[in-house]
């Protein structure tokens, strides 16, 4: 068991000497747990190959799934791969710092365990000041999966990264939770036009904008290009069913059948459709506007799980802007 330090550091002028101290552990191939934009990740040394395999060992990840490079400097990208390709110059221009991520064509000195095996790398430069003061201190930018445990939600608190990782981590910054709770927007730039290989943080509307022809890849797609997306991902302990917006018929006969089973009953809603029902007063019931799921979702199924409810009843949110990457993260923890 390793002693597992929480400082608090600020997220807008992040203090010197913290980020010293997350350094030199990081420099001497411990794992640092960072904020950033989208969820915290769990920071190691992108050139330590022993480093990079302990991130893989304690999340339980498995060892095809390639990590994320987080890099701070714009120069970065052309040490990192020998191709960078026009289209990815116009994502960067646009998109960076931000929730984005861009995969290209890896350099030779990028450890294999990182790519997962792949010729490919996944870029990131985030907006948050923290990864970005850590990846300056090292030589080759660090690499980042999000910090939970494999197939768990997300973390977007210090406290969700302390649940999944007590005693298994070195160091744990805490910047207060995050600010827009999913992940990046995974875009593979090797290919043109380019495509969506995970949605995220930046809608694919905004990707048009500045691309058209951008598009999302089908699901044979995803098989091949993005590891990631094969596993079951996102997942509290509690089952999740997800029924559509509004569609009080469906969370009627859901409840009924649920308590016919002496089954808690938990549920995340938007709308006022259900709080008419009169069993609803039995169901752990956490309502909230849809603009509010994705900076809310990850914590709220961490949450219901933690008051132990056997199964977790999602309202859906319309499919448009970030709404798309909060229903595939939905779609996913329902699987
Ligand atoms: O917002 C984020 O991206 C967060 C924060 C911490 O930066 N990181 C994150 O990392 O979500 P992770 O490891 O949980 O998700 C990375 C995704 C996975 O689906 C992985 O398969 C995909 O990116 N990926 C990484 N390298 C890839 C590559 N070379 N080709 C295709 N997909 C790749
Ligand atoms: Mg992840």
């Amino acid at each position: 068991m390793k002693n597992t330090i929480i400082r608090h550091i600020s997220s807008h002028s992040p203090e010197q000497d913290i980020i010293d101290e997350a350094a030199a552990l990081l420099r001497a191939g411990g794992l640092v747990a960072f904020p950033t934009e989208t969820v915290y990740g769990l920071g190691a040394d992108a050139i330590n190959p022993l480093a990079v395999a302990s991130v893989f060992v304690t999340k339980g990840r498995p060892a095809d799934n390639p990590l994320i490079v987080h890099i701070a400097r714009i120069e970065q990208i052309y040490e990192l791969s020998p191709d960078v390709t026009e289209d990815a110059l116009t994502l960067v221009k646009h998109f960076w710092p931000g929730p984005l991520t861009i995969i290209l064509k890896a350099s030779e000195f990028i450890p294999r365990i990182v790519t997962g095996g792949l010729d490919t790398v996944a870029l990131r430069m985030p907006a948050h000041p923290v990864p970005r003061a850590l990846s300056l201190k090292l030589t080759h930018g660090m690499v980042g999966p999000s910090a939970n445990i494999s197939g768990r939600p997300s973390p977007t608190t210090a406290q969700h990264v302390l649940d999944d990782f007590s005693g298994k981590i070195d160091f744990i910054l805490d910047a207060g939770p995050a600010a827009i709770g999913v992940e990046s927007t995974v875009v593979d730039a090797t290919v043109s036009p380019p495509l969506i290989l995970r949605a995220g943080g930046v809608p694919r509307e905004e990707l048009e904008r500045v691309i058209p022809g951008v598009h999302a890849a089908k699901a044979h797609h995803h098989l091949r290009q993005s590891p990631g997306t094969r596993y079951r991902h996102y997942a509290p302990r509690a089952r999740v069913v997800l029924v559509e917006e509004g569609s009080r018929d469906v969370f009627e006969s859901l409840l009924h059948r649920c308590r016919g089973q002496h089954l808690n009953i938990g549920g995340i809603i938007h709308t006022a459709a259900w709080e008419s029902l009169p069993e609803v007063s039995e169901i752990r019931l956490l309502r909230f506007p849809a603009s509010e799921y994705p900076r809310r979702l990850f914590d709220s199924l961490r949450k219901l799980d933690r008051l132990g409810v056997d199964v977790i009843i999602v309202e859906a949110v319309p499919e448009h802007g970030i709404g798309a990457a909060v229903m595939d993260r939905l779609r996913r923890a329902a699987e």
